[in-house]
């Protein structure tokens, strides 16, 4: 079984952010993920999380896309084994991973290679069913696997 995947390596430079968010909603787009309210919320987490790899991890960032039915997590490696918190917000910041909390479902941080992976799932796409499956995908809840 199967399901929408995308995987791809981050250039690392001041407009790395922007870059992948418009690589990730370009993806989305492709396989159906047009709602506005939504793909805005993504954008938001995408840019948080790519920002957040590229200020305060290590190595090389790679991004990666799962998509079934409503549900889409989108999740960023980096080599830097420091596991990312939320902090007070402040003056100098702290306010990325509030937002990827209030925009997301659950987010997580898993092990990955010697540095770690941020997952994120999304909130559940508004369409009920999402877009329509390719033939044999499965609707499984990959943070559950
Ligand atoms: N990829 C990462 N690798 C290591 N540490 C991280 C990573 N992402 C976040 N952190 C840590 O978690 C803290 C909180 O992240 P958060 O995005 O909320 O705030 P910030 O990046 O400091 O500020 P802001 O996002 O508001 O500009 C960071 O200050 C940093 O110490
Ligand atoms: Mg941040």
């Amino acid at each position: 079984m199967t399901t929408l995947t995308a995987q791809f390596d981050v250039p690392i430079g001041v407009d790395s952010p922007g870059t992948c968010r418009r690589a990730v909603l370009a993806v989305l787009a492709v396989w159906g993920y047009q709602h506005d309210d939504w793909v805005a919320d993504a954008s938001v987490v995408v840019s948080e999380l790519v920002t957040n790899a590229v200020q305060h991890g290590a190595g090389s960032v790679q991004i990666s896309l799962e998509a079934y039915g409503p549900h889409v997590v989108f999740s960023v490696a980096d080599g830097s084994s420091v596991v990312p918190r939320r902090r007070e917000p402040d003056g100098r910041g702290g306010r990325g991973l509030v937002l990827v909390e209030a925009l997301t479902r659950r987010w997580h941080v898993e092990e990955h290679e010697g540095g770690k992976r941020v997952r994120a799932e999304l909130r559940l796409y508004p369409d009920a069913d999402g877009p329509p499956p390719p033939p044999g995908s499965a609707r499984e809840d990959p943070l559950q696997a």
